[in-house]
């Protein structure tokens, strides 16, 4: 079966006075229907960049989708108009986006219930009075308390927790297949982030779409997803099944991510070890591997090039030179 989207080598650069910044360089990954894959890596190593050029919202300029195919439900969005009748079907109605920041996302002068309702009455062709009880509907399935009435709140009137969750109503509404959730809690505390994200699971998990989600909470990843991508300097450098990568992770800078993070599922003690080194600038980038200058494996590597993404498992492969998954990689993280 087809998977549902497709990306293959995708590239996106940034024209900024300094050079050209290469966002996004070469990357390919695939989603199933109904499945969630999680999207992890350092600070500016392309993640947003990489999801935004799937509904083609990368700022032109000084950005540029330079290449690669989005194959959704077998059409390439990247021959499309941005502005095309058929991305804004996609945008919201297809497919479905959480951001980070849902005070940018919602629009200040409306209410949260116009918004949610203007968005089912242009995608599911709705009525006005279907679509109000359609967003009642969901606004109660993320918890909001009497939904009937703070449908006529405005964005401000919410706290930051419900306006996420709110947020995670409106692109849930008109049943997308596919949902892109970019570090969908980081705006909040620690405590309504885990709330947040359990609604926002379970709701994806209950409808069945699949999901993206670009998060640093390895644990959700743990529980939740069945694939991990970890992206580093503009590329992905391992995939895999994430227990297979959790147990047995063959990248270097997935070790080196699994021990800098917390995790939910740890025992308790673990002392989290940062990252060595600063993350690369992404213009004019040598070719050799991006890692090589902070890698901790450096002295057991002999090889000058820049590696491939090879297989070193079932569905799992690494942008590595050095054969380390499957000796039990895993257990550095005891
Ligand atoms: N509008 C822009 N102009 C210039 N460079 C940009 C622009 N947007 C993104 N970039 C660059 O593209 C690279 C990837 O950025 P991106 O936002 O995808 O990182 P990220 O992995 O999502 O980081 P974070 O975890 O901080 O959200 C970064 O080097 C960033 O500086
Ligand atoms: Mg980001």
């Amino acid at each position: 079966m087809a998977p549902l989207l497709e990306v293959k080598d995708l590239r996106v650069t940034f024209d900024t006075m300094n050079g050209l910044v290469k966002a996004v360089d070469g990357v390919s990954f695939t989603i199933d229907k109904g499945e969630i894959v999680g999207l992890v890596g350092e600070s500016g190593c392309g993640k947003s960049v990489s999801q935004m050029a799937i509904t083609q919202l990368v700022a032109t300029p000084p950005g540029k989708i330079v290449s690669g195919e989005v194959i959704f439900e077998g059409r390439d969005l990247l021959k499309y108009h941005p502005e095309s009748n058929m991305m804004r079907d996609v945008r919201g109605g297809q497919i479905g986006m959480i951001f980070q920041e849902p005070m940018t996302s919602f629009n200040p002068v409306f209410t949260i219930g116009e918004q949610i309702m203007e968005s089912l009455r242009l995608h599911l062709k709705l009525s006005r009075s279907a679509a109000r009880k359609r967003a009642i509907e969901v606004l109660e399935e993320v918890g909001i308390p009497d939904a009937s009435v703070r449908i006529n709140n405005y964005p401000h009137q919410f706290s930051g927790g419900m306006r996420q969750r709110a947020m995670i109503a409106m692109a849930l509404s008109c049943s997308p297949k596919l949902v892109i959730a970019d570090e969908p809690t980081t705006a909040l505390d620690v405590t309504t982030q885990a709330q947040v994200l359990d609604i926002m699971m379970k709701m994806v998990e209950h409808y069945h779409n699949a999901l993206i989600i670009v998060t640093h909470n390895l644990g959700i990843i743990a529980r939740h997803a069945q694939r991990i991508n970890v992206m580093y300097a503009g590329r992905i450098v391992e995939s895999g099944p994430s227990e297979e990568v959790f147990l047995n992770p063959g990248h270097p800078y997935t070790i080196a991510l699994m021990k800098s993070v917390p995790r939910l599922d740890e025992k308790r003690g673990r002392q989290l070890i940062p990252i060595s080194g600063i993350p690369p600038n992404l213009i004019n980038m040598p070719p050799i591997c991006s890692f090589k200058p902070r890698c901790p494996m450096v002295d057991a590597c002999q090889s000058l090039s820049d590696p491939e993404l090879r297989p070193v498992g079932k569905n799992h492969s690494v942008r590595c030179h050095l054969n380390i998954s499957g000796q039990n990689s895993g257990t550095i993280f005891e």
